[in-house]
């Protein structure tokens, strides 16, 4: 396994930029709505790449997914846009994105409404911010202000997702959380060492964690997601374990010899321990 390393920590890894990026991007959109705001990896065209992966009937990872029923979570899911583009390519499950920046939420809710309903509408469903599920159902779409590593996830369990979501979106959130400099409490440990074990239970078993990086080679995301949960983690994500099921094509290059890729996406299932 790749001994992993941490990353310098950067803005990138404090909820304050997002929280000033998603507030620019609001008042973007109501000088232009047009402007949907900022895609990650979208240089690198992952949405639709993730979304062709995910719809390839020919994919062994995906082969059991109904177009009809398969729900969703997106971690972290920014401005929505993954979870619009599954509905728009005829995903008709139930999808959540959680994001930690309240005006991550409000914007991403905010381009729901305005795709189900007409401009002239009074309703202004980014104005609450509470966990509940029932208050932005556009398209069966809802968006709730979560933080993975700082809330219970068993918040995001709720009724018919209470054994977990069938396919579980990480598009840069892995690798934002991974810039941040902050420690578990009363360890040393950075939280992005966390992370897994905040994740497995939102995956339901024999479901999917579909993550993409750029601050991480495949080999990379390999050692955080693959093999056993570390001791410090807790009992019950010691249960599971995450295996590779496929990965997304991009574009690769050499420079000085090593071939390398400037995005990486993995996709894993989870399954019980032995
Ligand atoms: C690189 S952006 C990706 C946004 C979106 N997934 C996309 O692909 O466009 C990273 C996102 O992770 C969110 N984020 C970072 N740390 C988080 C945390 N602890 N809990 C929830 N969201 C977090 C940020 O607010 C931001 O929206």
């Amino acid at each position: 396994m790749t001994k992993l390393t941490h990353l310098e920590p950067s803005e990138l890894g404090t909820k304050e930029y997002w929280d000033n990026l998603y507030t620019t991007e609001i008042t973007n959109h109501t000088h232009n709505p047009s402007d949907t705001g900022t895609v990650w990896f979208d240089d690198s065209d992952a949405e639709t790449k993730l979304i062709d992966f995910l719809s390839n009937p020919d994919q062994p990872a995906t082969i059991s997914l109904s177009q009809r029923t398969t729900t969703f979570l997106d971690l972290g899911t920014g401005n929505g846009s993954l979870l619009f583009g599954l509905r728009d390519a005829g995903w008709t499950g139930r999808m959540l994105g959680v994001d930690y920046s309240q005006q991550s939420i409000q914007f991403a809710r905010r381009l729901a409404q305005s795709r189900s309903s007409p401009p002239s509408s009074t309703s202004s469903p980014d104005s609450s911010s509470s966990h509940s599920l029932d208050d932005n159902d556009a398209q069966n779409i809802y968006f709730l202000e979560h933080d993975i590593l700082h809330t219970s996830p068993t918040e995001l369990l709720l009724d018919e997702q209470s054994q977990g979501w069938d396919v579980v979106l990480d598009k840069g959130t892995f690798d934002a959380i991974s810039l941040s400099s902050e420690t578990v409490a009363g360890t040393d440990r950075r939280v992005v060492e966390s992370y897994r074990s905040k994740i497995t239970p939102l995956v339901r078993e024999g479901g999917l964690f579909l993550v993409t990086s750029c601050n991480w080679t495949e080999a990379e995301l390999r050692g955080w997601f693959e093999g056993p949960a570390k001791e410090e983690d807790d009992e019950e994500t010691r249960k599971w374990r995450f295996e590779e099921v496929g990965r997304v094509e991009y574009p690769s290059f050499s420079f000085g010899g090593v071939k390398g890729q400037t995005i990486s996406s993995l996709c894993f299932r989870k399954v019980r321990n032995t």
